[in-house]
């Protein structure tokens, strides 16, 4: 549906997205994720036609996109600062989408109550914008964005404004609607898990470059590079040398954890960019009770810090031989005793468990 190949964007001299190329799908909710000033909005506004490009090439639809302004691309967008206007009524918001086309009265009464239905606001629309909770002018942006039936939604940001509660409400709400829609979505997000959950693929940018574009399973169980990782929730960092590589298979020797066999890091550009690094996240690893427990891989390790809370206990342990603290998670369980500092444990993990990294920073 977007294709994007090679694009370069200047601010000036600030170079803004730099070599961006990826290929969203039809159908396809897509999000666009990375810190503060990592070039989404900017990618997201070359797409609806807001910023020019310095070079490189961007196809919707399979139609070339240069020099088509943004009103006559198939895209529409809902901005970050979903601006509606207050002393408007809801229907005149939403048929504001429409200001450019000469329709009815009644077309567009008809349209404005098609779209206020799709977002849950049915009979709205005589009601003063002022007057709507933060969700429903959310809902009053969205409605205004899908009146024209747009091919692609592009949406910068739409939740960041809500509380926890509602976002979780519109987040579930916007995924529905995509579903039921069928049209692609791409969405714009700093927040890792609005972006786990919701979307098909995720696209990590950081510093004007898609650092890795995957599935949010792949994303999370197969990082690319330690950075992606990190960013992603706790991930354990070792030192790791890589012996030899077989088919895409490295044999790997790990500080502390001995030597395994990990898949090369997915991504190509990342793939041929050493240093590397091996990851295993806390969860993945399991202190051995004196039970009949059997993993693949059994180390030995001393406990350093023991956090209780609650639900999970945090374990800081140090394997043999290595001086970097090492974070296990474990499940209370009711026949679950805790370990205590200095205590001498079995770390059980298995090499799935753990991910070899780019550690380029
Ligand atoms: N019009 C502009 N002129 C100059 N620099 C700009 C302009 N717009 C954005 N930038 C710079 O480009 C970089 C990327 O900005 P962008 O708005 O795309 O980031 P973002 O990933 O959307 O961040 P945020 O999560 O804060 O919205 C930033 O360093 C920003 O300062
Ligand atoms: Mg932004």
């Amino acid at each position: 549906m977007i294709k994007l190949t090679n694009i370069q964007k200047y601010y000036g001299s600030y170079h803004a997205l730099r070599d961006v190329s990826c290929h969203i799908r039809e159908g396809e909710f897509f999000s666009l994720l990375g810190p503060s000033g990592s070039g989404k909005t900017t990618l997201l506004r070359t797409i609806a036609g807001f910023e020019g490009i310095d070079s490189g090439d961007l196809m919707i639809g399979g139609q070339p996109m240069k020099g088509v302004p943004a009103n006559k691309r198939p895209t529409n967008m809902v901005f970050q600062s979903y601006a509606i206007f207050p002393h408007m009524s809801v229907a005149q918001n939403v048929a504001y989408g429409l200001r450019a086309q000469r329709l009815s009265k009644a077309e567009t009464a008809s349209m404005v109550s098609e779209a206020l239905a799709k977002v849950g606001l049915a009979g709205y629309g005589a009601r003063a914008a002022h007057a709507l909770s933060g969700g429903q002018r959310q809902r009053v942006a969205l409605a205004r964005a899908l009146i024209l039936k747009p091919k692609v939604l592009l949406l910068d940001e739409p939740m960041s404004a809500l509380d926890r509660k509602l976002r979780e409400e519109m987040q579930s709400e916007l995924r529905h609607l995509q579903r039921n829609l069928g049209i692609t979505f791409v969405l714009v997000t700093h927040d890792q898990e609005e972006a786990l959950t919701m979307s098909d693929r995720v696209a990590v940018m950081f510093e004007g470059q898609i650092a890795q574009l995957d599935t949010p399973q792949a994303l999370y169980k197969q990082p690319a590079s330690k950075r992606v990782a990190e960013f992603f929730g706790a991930m354990n960092i070792l030192r790791a040398d890589i012996v030899d590589v077989k088919d895409g298979v490295a044999t790997t020797r790990i500080e502390g954890l001995g030597t395994a066999d990990l898949p090369m890091p997915r991504q190509a550009d990342a793939g041929t960019a050493p240093p590397y690094c091996a990851g295993v996240r806390p969860e993945l690893m399991t202190i051995l009770d004196d039970g009949a427990q059997s993993y693949e891989r059994e180390t030995a390790a001393t406990v350093t810090d023991v956090e209780y809370r609650g639900e999970l206990t945090y374990y800081d342990v140090k394997f043999q031989g290595s001086d970097t603290p090492v974070v296990v998670s474990m499940r209370n369980t009711s026949n679950r005793t805790l370990k205590t500092v200095g205590q001498q444990v079995r770390i059980g993990w298995e090499s799935a468990s753990a991910v070899l990294l780019v550690d380029r920073s």
